[in-house]
């Protein structure tokens, strides 16, 4: 998919909302990272609340595995997964992140040839006798490691299907380093096949990236009847962690409306953090790099840095 340059004097009336002194001051304080602002209303229609710096850990582990998880491509699954990773890593948190997608753009955002690897999640799956920690790779980031995935992923789903407890693998396959991280998370391709499944049966926690657009919503219903399923069936432990509005225009109306439908929907369960459209993250990801590092101090890195200490806020991570 394209992404959106954004050049400020460009505003098409049609779409923008008119500030009252026409500057795009927003795209100085991006919305979502107002911390200096807290108690005002924020970009989700409530009042932001103050999130606390993370406490140092004193010990690591046990892992709380969070799936990142929406049918729909695009929506910033990948690019949440890697930049909230790197977010919860910078602040001494052991990450561990897992290419759960055929596209391994997880993999190559993190710098990693997933193409030329012989062994990655797929074997992990399919095949007996593998460790895990012989697959896991250190990534350029501190405290943030990847299981890389490639186009090899593509064939799991069917040779699965015939597997006993064929929902339960990525769990198994997880479970031998759920004490060498506080954090794993899964970033999900955009299906609700049995790969989705099973990072949705092995994990504590949802998180739902959903792009400020039109048709944001659609599918939505089809997901949270999924989870409600798993939880069910599978994983009673299950939880929505948090809906996030993602490539978020403060400078349209309808960004604003969109976001508000989705409060309107789901209430608390939308984090405060919005996540905004900005060009800096199509390209961190050309430089197989985190915005925490390729833009340090951008307000985008900005923003998944609170969105990391919401989620802990939430309890959502250690
Ligand atoms: N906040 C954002 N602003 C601008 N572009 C973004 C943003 N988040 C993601 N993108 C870009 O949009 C595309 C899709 O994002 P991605 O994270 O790969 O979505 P998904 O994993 O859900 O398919 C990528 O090219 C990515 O760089
Ligand atoms: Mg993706």
């Amino acid at each position: 998919m394209t992404t959106q340059e954004q050049s400020p004097p460009s505003r098409s009336g049609a779409t923008s909302e008119s500030a009252p002194n026409g500057a795009d001051r927003d795209y100085v304080h991006l919305p979502g990272t107002e911390t200096a602002g807290a108690g005002q209303i924020g970009p989700t229609g409530r009042p932001m609340p103050v999130f606390p710096d993370p406490q140092p850990l004193a010990a690591h582990g046990p892992a709380r595995i969070i799936a990142m998880c929406n049918q729909k491509g695009g929506v910033g699954k990948t690019t949440t997964t890697i930049n909230l990773g790197a977010a919860l890593a910078e602040v001494g948190r052991r990450v561990l992140l897992v290419d759960f997608d055929p596209q391994g753009a997880l993999s190559v955002g993190l710098g990693v040839r997933a193409n030329e690897l012989d062994v990655t999640i797929y074997n992990l799956l399919v095949e007996r006798g593998h460790d895990v920690r012989d697959v896991i790779q250190a990534t350029a980031t501190e405290n943030l490691d990847v299981i890389p995935a490639n186009i090899d992923l593509s064939a799991a789903e069917v040779q699965l299907v015939g597997e006993v407890a064929r929902e339960q693998i990525l769990a198994r396959v997880l479970r031998p380093v759920m004490d060498d991280y506080d954090v794993i998370m899964i970033d999900c391709q955009p299906s609700l096949g049995l790969l989705t499944v099973n990072a949705l049966t092995a994990a504590h926690g949802v998180v739902i990236p959903l792009e400020c657009e039109f048709f944001a919503m659609r599918g939505v219903a089809l997901l949270v009847e999924t989870i409600e399923k798993i939880t069910d069936r599978l994983n009673p432990r299950l939880q929505v962690d948090g809906i996030l509005a993602t490539m978020y225009d403060s400078r349209t109306l309808h960004s604003k409306e969109v976001v508000r439908s989705v409060v309107d929907h789901f209430g608390d369960q939308v984090f405060h953090t919005v996540i905004s459209r900005t060009v800096k993250f199509p390209d961190a990801t050309l430089a197989a790099e985190p915005i925490t590092t390729y833009a340090s101090t951008h307000a985008s890195a900005a923003s998944y840095r609170q969105l990391a200490r919401e989620l802990i806020a939430r309890g959502g991570a250690a």
